[in-house]
């Protein structure tokens, strides 16, 4: 047996009338088992490995900058980066602008993130019955019902304009430049039973799980890693000095080349090594044994819950020397990475079949805006910071993400 199918992710509660399976429909790639997974991967990879979004990411870097610079001040960081993200998934993944950075409390933004912070609610997560009989007697709950069925109706609308318009024109953008929707109806077109076409509602609840699963965890990663530029000034100046010598030094906002982000080692060491501190991911989707299995000695019996406590990992004193102190020369040639026992120690973005399949895309959005932001702005914390001793976290049931992160961004242009 395949070892995914052995061990498949758990759904838990089915009930079509729940906010949180009307919010991820019946399925997606993240929660699919067997065939099913198969088949939604095999038409995602081809999408997301062609994606390579860097212009769209270096403008909406420039509008970011915008509002920086209108900012007297501090700035709240996990708030601009979240609005980043945001635009970033909205337009690399449905080709939609939510203009999310020039109008933060705009009313797609707001059904959004009022929708996913409310998905796992108590009482309902504990009483789904309040929800799937009783919803009317919870004026608050049912408006978030109603938030999502304008977000889903927003969500139709958006998908049957892309089929009308790849039918009557296909697209001549860039292959790195299109958006994973068009992507995704190209790459879906194979012939064998796996790749059978998505419809528009598995288009629907693959996006949705895209837009999930990627603005949350890259806006976390962005806030925790401009975090700890600004508490490491030595790190941060050495980031710059290779950003500046691979895209130059002109007072001006540039867009870099594919090549010119591969060659900034040292910045993906500091991405990994915050990654390794932050992970805004702190265990995997819990799975379930398919039937009686023995793992390393341990008998695992049938349908035994299983997770992977990923910060647990990053934090062991027997695997990381000093895990609690910011060291990206860990990840350096011939650093404590390179000679691990094992790689499985490191998996912010998991590991085997089911790695994530954003991987690439949120680097190369981290890439991209780190970059232009050490190159236009000198970061520092505020002296009244409530992370001069370490960043605190702010951990919601999903995600984890830091609390509040305030810098003073002192332009360099
Ligand atoms: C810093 C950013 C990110 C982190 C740390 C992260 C982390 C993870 C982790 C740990 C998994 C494995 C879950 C498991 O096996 O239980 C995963 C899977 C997944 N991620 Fe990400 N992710 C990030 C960005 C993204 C982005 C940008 C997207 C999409 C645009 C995305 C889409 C997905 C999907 C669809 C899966 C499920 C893949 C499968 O099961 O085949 N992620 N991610």
């Amino acid at each position: 047996m395949h070892l995914s199918d052995m061990f498949p992710k758990s759904v838990g509660n089915a009930d079509s009338r729940l906010l949180i399976r009307r919010f991820f429909g019946e399925t997606d790639l993240a929660l699919a088992n067997g065939h099913e997974w198969r088949r939604r991967r095999k038409i995602a990879n081809p999408a997301f490995h062609r994606s390579m979004p860097i212009k769209l990411f270096s403008n909406l870097a420039i509008k970011a900058f915008e509002q920086i610079d209108k900012t007297e001040g501090p700035l709240d960081v996990n708030n601009l980066m979240t609005r980043v993200t945001l635009d970033a998934i909205g337009l690399a993944g449905f080709g939609y602008d939510l203009n999310a950075i020039g109008t933060p409390d705009g009313e797609w933004v707001d059904a959004y993130v009022d929708v996913t912070e409310h998905l796992l609610e108590f009482p309902y997560i504990f009483l789904p019955v309040l929800e799937t009989h009783l919803l009317n007697f919870f004026p608050k709950r049912r408006a978030k019902h109603e938030k999502l069925t304008k977000l889903n109706n927003l969500f139709e609308e958006i998908i049957k304009r892309k089929r009308e318009t790849l039918t009557m024109k296909p697209t001549d953008t860039d292959d790195g430049e299109k958006d994973l929707l068009t992507l995704l109806i190209e790459s879906g077109r194979g012939e064998d039973e796996d790749s059978e076409p998505l419809n528009d509602s598995e288009l629907r609840d693959e996006l949705v799980i895209y837009f999930f699963a990627g603005h949350d965890t890259t806006s976390c990663t962005l806030s925790a890693a401009l975090y700890y530029l600004a508490a490491n000034p030595a790190i941060q100046k050495k980031a710059r000095q290779e950003a500046l010598e691979v895209l130059g030094d002109e007072a001006r906002d540039v867009v870099p080349t594919a090549d010119q982000l591969k060659k900034l080692p040292y910045l993906s060491q500091v991405m990994k090594e915050t990654v390794r501190m932050a992970s805004p991911v702190v265990d995997l989707i819990t799975r379930k044994a398919a039937e009686d299995t023995e793992l390393e000695g341990m008998v695992i019996p049938k349908d035994t819950a299983i997770t992977v406590d990923i910060a647990a990992l990053h934090y062991n004193d027997k695997v990381w020397k000093n895990p609690g102190v910011f060291d990206p020369e860990r990840f350096a040639d011939g650093g404590e990475y390179e000679s691990m026992a094992s790689k499985y120690f490191y998996l912010p973005f998991g590991g085997g079949a089911r790695q994530c399949i954003g991987m690439n895309f949120s680097l190369t959005e981290q890439r991209v805006l780190l970059t232009a932001i050490l190159r236009k702005y000198e970061l520092s914390l505020p002296e009244d910071s409530i992370h001069k001793d370490g960043l605190q976290f702010n951990s919601n049931l999903l995600v984890l993400s830091s609390k509040n992160v305030t810098l003073e961004f002192k332009p360099r242009y």
